[in-house]
């Protein structure tokens, strides 16, 4: 039992990778308290875990109410995992600043929220937070503006906030490339596999088991796949990336 009674609080863990992450953590011992706005999978998810709470990320009441609660209940909160996040997928021309706005307002400045009000508490336990980011927070992608965005600036306020809290909390970012979740339906567009055909997909199950382990090893970073890696690799370099783009790309300019 990696996390025997460790008071677990998870974000967005009413589906997908939250979900997993919710029943994984109790499994190995914690006390779960999983937190969404969806009331329906709240009920349902309450019935597996500790604890299952109201928390809209992008509102300073209910992430009070949240942590306090939390707080109250258990005397601490060992872990924070900030999972909770939204897609957007549209064309850089097709994204409006309010679109990418929303985007901020949850993947960024609801994580911060979050983080900061729990923060008190995981100083005192000598905690984690633990951010489920992305590849897309690594380098760019088509039609990814607003998320890449988002996820790179979720990555930096995490690589900061080490710094910043250095002996008190150890920060965990783990990057998962493509998983197998409604995320990109709840987004509003096609699946990944629909467009990606032969794309081998993670599991929810799988993000949340190196997750765990990744938390375990108290891990500054934990990029899923070896695919994702070698990428990440890649955009180290991006003059000569850049040059190969050009000269393989699609649109070459004229004699
Ligand atoms: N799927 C992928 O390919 C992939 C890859 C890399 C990283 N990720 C990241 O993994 C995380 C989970 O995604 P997923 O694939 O599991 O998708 P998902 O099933 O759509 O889960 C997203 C979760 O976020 C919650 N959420 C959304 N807006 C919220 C808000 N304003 N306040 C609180 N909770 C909110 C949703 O809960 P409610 O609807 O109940 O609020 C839901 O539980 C996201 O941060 C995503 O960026 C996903």
């Amino acid at each position: 039992m990696r996390f025997s009674d460790q008071v677990v609080v998870i974000s967005g863990a009413t589906s997908g990778i939250g979900l997993s992450l919710a029943r994984a953590f109790t499994r190995e011992g914690a006390k779960v308290v999983a937190l969404g706005r969806n009331q329906d999978r709240l009920a349902q998810v309450g019935r597996e875990v500790d604890l299952a709470m109201t928390c809209d990320v992008t509102s300073d009441k209910q992430v009070e109410v949240a942590i306090d609660a939390a707080v109250a209940r258990y005397g601490r909160i060992d872990v924070l995992v900030n999972n909770a996040g939204v897609g957007l997928f549209e064309d850089v021309l097709d994204t409006s600043m309010g679109q990418l706005e929303q985007v901020m307002a949850v993947n960024l400045v609801g994580m911060a929220r979050l983080t900061q009000a729990a923060l008190p508490s995981l100083i005192e336990s000598r905690g984690r937070v633990v951010q489920i980011a992305s590849v897309a927070g690594q380098r760019g992608y088509a039609r990814h503006t607003a998320y890449c965005a988002s996820k790179h600036a979720m990555i930096g306020w995490s690589e900061a906030l080490r710094c910043d809290v250095a002996g008190a909390v150890d920060v965990v970012v783990v990057c998962p490339p493509a998983v197998d979740t409604t995320f990109f339906e709840n987004a509003g567009y096609t699946t990944f596999e629909e467009d990606h055909p032969g794309l081998q997909l993670w599991t929810a199950d799988q993000v949340a088991e190196e997750t765990l382990d990744a938390t375990h090893r108290r891990e500054a970073r934990r990029i899923l796949g070896l695919r994702a890696k070698a990428l990440y690799a890649a955009s180290l370099v991006p003059g000569p990336l850049d040059a190969l783009r050009r000269a393989t790309g699609k649109v070459k300019k004229r004699g």
